[in-house]
């Protein structure tokens, strides 16, 4: 081989590499661009307003035509006055090996997001599989790079209003420091496509008010919303819940003395407070009560929580739409009603 042969293989392989990193480039600078006019987390909590959790045990996911939520539900879901869906993606079932989603699953996902969009939802795209994370934090490490690469370059170019949350309820084995490495390296990967796209990261320990104080989010990255849970006390929200076989023995109980809510108030100023000296904005992103608890408590208690997250202008969004801690009975096609206009009064 001549040395002139090797010296314009070597300028190909040069041009072939240039390009492709121009071409990387422009992607990111368009991309850049494109995301330059994206709300703040402080002007998008103020449009997210009232919320609805959906689609976790839908059988959607396995095949569209047995779909449980349809668009009737949709529209009712906005006429009540819903703004916002955080939508409970418990992907990892539906990824090979290798970590490739689906292509089944992301089609449907692709046109659940459009069907939401166009009913004018904001969407957040909520990474769900908390449980599994929990289990075997390296195997749920490599799951979520795999999931939010994936995800985050298909819907880079989505409105503003999708949005993203990476991981429901890190919690047990993901303890506050692995979770503050973990976010941290998944927040590079969606930040690689989505500069400024608003994604939500909630605290260990099942995104608890609590834990609020070990979270650490890169300071330079101001496209954060953090996201916290609320489901205390747990011997009324969850009293009788059969999964985890919670609380069977206790007597079944009520909600809302004095003292009951100065507790919901002192948590959520607590969160108010962390939020302002971290220049922060909340969401709470998930509370609710199972079905056991006696129905006019539950309504006071998604009343009160949704009326003190309002006062202190975080958005949230009620666990869930159906199946269990329901806000709406699908099999008698009605609004589970007092906690309906609890939530938003009026309706
Ligand atoms: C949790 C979870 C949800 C669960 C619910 C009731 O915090 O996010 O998946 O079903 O609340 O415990």
């Amino acid at each position: 081989m001549s040395r002139g042969h090797v010296g314009r293989q070597s300028l190909r392989l040069l041009i072939g590499v240039c390009i492709i990193l121009s071409s990387a480039f422009l992607i990111d600078a368009a991309n850049a661009e494109g995301q330059s006019n994206f709300p703040s987390p402080r002007e998008q909590v103020i449009t997210l307003g009232a919320g609805i959790n959906a689609f976790s045990y839908d059988p959607v996911w396995k095949s569209q035509k047995n779909a449980r939520i349809k668009d009737s539900h949709l529209r009712k879901m906005k006429d009540a006055g819903f703004r916002t869906i955080r939508v409970n993606l418990m992907s990892f079932a539906y990824m090979d090996s290798s970590g490739r989603l689906d292509p089944e699953w992301l089609s449907t996902l692709d046109d659940l997001i459009a069907r939401l969009l166009s009913f004018g939802f904001n969407i957040i795209l909520d990474e769900h599989d908390f449980i599994e994370c929990r289990e075997d934090v390296e195997l749920c490490e490599r799951r979520l790079i795999d999931f939010w690469s994936q995800i985050s370059i298909r819907y880079r170019n989505s409105p503003p209003t999708v949005l993203f949350e990476l991981l429901n309820e890190p919690s047990r084995d993901i303890t506050p420091s692995v979770w503050n490495g973990m976010s941290r390296r998944l927040l590079e990967i969606i930040r690689r496509s989505n500069p400024k796209r608003n994604v939500l990261i909630g605290p260990a320990h099942f995104n608890s008010i609590d834990y609020l104080d070990r979270l650490e989010i890169p300071v330079d990255d101001k496209n954060i919303i953090v996201t916290v849970h609320y489901y205390l006390p747990l011997e009324f929200s969850h009293q009788r819940f059969p999964m985890g076989n919670w609380f069977p023995t206790l007597p079944l109980r009520g909600w809302g003395g004095g003292k009951e809510q100065q507790k919901v108030m002192a948590d959520f100023y607590k969160a108010q407070n962390w939020a302002e000296r971290n220049n922060r904005v909340l969401y709470l992103g998930e509370f609710g009560t199972y079905e056991q608890a006696p129905l006019a408590d539950r309504a006071k208690y998604a009343g009160f929580l949704t009326r003190t997250a309002e006062s202190l202008g975080w958005a949230w969004a009620y666990w869930q739409f159906d199946k269990s801690f329901s806000l709406y009975d699908i099999e008698g096609d009605k609004w589970v009603e007092p906690i309906l206009s609890a939530l938003i009064p009026g309706k």
